[in-house]
């Protein structure tokens, strides 16, 4: 497979979740029914009424200040000191994670990434003309940092991109050891890191995960999230939280989108100011861990016996090891022909590897049409285990 199957394969994946015959168990987005889409609804109407009209103009390039506030207020509730005027609200996570990844390179340059990782990221890294060095992650304990340090030394990076909190596809949490660790194995390099943490919110455990970046004393992390998994999809609000980096990002969000939505970003920030966000979270992570647990159990009812799995503690993807000689495209192919989405492995590598995985989202209303699927997929999968 070239690069460019590559692609199609990812745009094949997100062209078939678009489809409401085919069941989205490769989509990357939750289900929007598990949202407070009323409510946002409401507040949106209410706050677009008496919105400045020169909020607009106010806004440009950082975004709107109340929900910069609720942001950094919400950092603070976590522990971390982010001041208002370092982040930057951007359209999604993705442009953030994009504008930082501009900001610290030049095409040529070479990037850290994890492998498996995000797919984003490699066309990302792809389009700007980057390098990408995939550094390997364990399942459970995520990126192996005496190769990130053989990597730094032998290929001097400008920059590393990377999760921290249930990484996207293996759903692998740092501890917090491993992340002051990280932290100290940049700040021996000055190497400047682009930390996703759009999943961070939706842990199982007792409390949100601490980003890397609590432990940054540098200014070399650039924070980036979003309320596109936990809050609001489709509303497309995002940002970064940077320190040192904050003006080059500012100037290049000038020059690409010029600002985020108005009228959305006061919607937030209110919808964040007259509280229930909480509330929505806590119904949202049991939610999920319910729909965990039922299809971890369907998983090991209908799939061969030798299917692995690590189970996350948190987000909302199972990362599946099939059985030896099974491969993902070819369950991908049979599965679609079955109204089934799935995401193959091969998408999350620029080196094409992890043929024999495939990543399964459990962010959808566990009803009879998905546990069907599930029996479907299992039978896909047993009928491609070779003799
Ligand atoms: C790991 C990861 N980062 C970033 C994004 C993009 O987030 P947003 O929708 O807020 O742009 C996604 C969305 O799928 C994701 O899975």
């Amino acid at each position: 497979m070239t690069q460019v199957d590559i692609s199609e394969l990812v745009f094949e994946v997100l062209e078939s979740i678009k489809q409401k015959n085919v069941i989205p168990l490769g989509s990357a987005f939750p289900s929007p029914l598990l949202f407070p889409l009323n409510n946002l609804a409401r507040t949106m109407a209410s706050s677009v009424q008496i919105m400045d009209p020169w909020s607009s103009i106010d806004n440009l390039s950082t975004g709107d200040a109340n929900l910069r506030r609720q942001i950094a207020l919400r950092y603070m509730i976590d522990g971390l000191h982010v001041p208002a005027d370092e982040i930057i609200i951007t359209n999604g996570a993705l442009e953030a994670l994009n504008l930082c990844l501009a900001a610290v390179t030049r095409p040529g340059d070479t990037v850290l990434i994890e492998s498996p990782t995000f797919y984003a990221a490699l066309q990302s890294i792809e389009r700007i003309g980057l390098n990408a060095i995939e550094i390997p992650s364990h399942p459970r304990e995520g990126i192996d940092l005496d190769a990130m340090e053989m990597a730094i030394e032998l290929h001097k990076p400008k920059v590393c991109w990377l999760m921290t909190n249930f990484q996207n596809p293996l759903g692998c949490l740092l501890s917090d050891e491993k992340k002051k660790a990280l932290v100290a194995l940049i700040t021996k390099y000055k190497l400047p890191l682009i930390e996703d943490d759009v999943y961070g919110e939706l842990y199982f455990g007792d409390k949100r995960p601490t980003p890397a970046k609590a432990y940054d004393t540098e200014g070399l992390i650039m924070h980036c999230s979003s309320f596109s998994k936990c809050l609001a999809p489709g509303y497309r609000v995002g940002w970064v939280a940077t320190n040192r980096y904050v003006k080059d990002i500012e100037r290049l969000k000038l020059t690409t989108a010029l600002s985020t939505s108005t009228p959305v970003q006061a919607a937030l920030a209110k919808y964040l100011q007259k509280g229930g966000y909480d509330r929505h979270l806590r119904s949202l992570r049991h939610t999920l861990l319910i729909n965990q647990i039922k299809f971890t159990e369907a998983i090991a009812r209908y799939f061969p016996e030798e299917t692995r799995l690590t189970v996350p503690q948190g987000g909302y993807f199972l990362w599946l090891k099939l059985p030896d000689g099974v491969n993902a495209l070819e369950v991908h192919k049979t599965a679609i022909e079955s109204g089934i989405s799935i995401a193959p492995g091969p998408i999350f590598s620029a080196k094409k590897e992890f043929t024999g995985y495939i990543r399964l989202n459990y962010g959808h209303i566990w009803d009879d049409r998905i546990e069907a699927s599930l029996s479907t997929l299992g039978a896909v999968v047993r009928n491609l285990v070779p003799e």
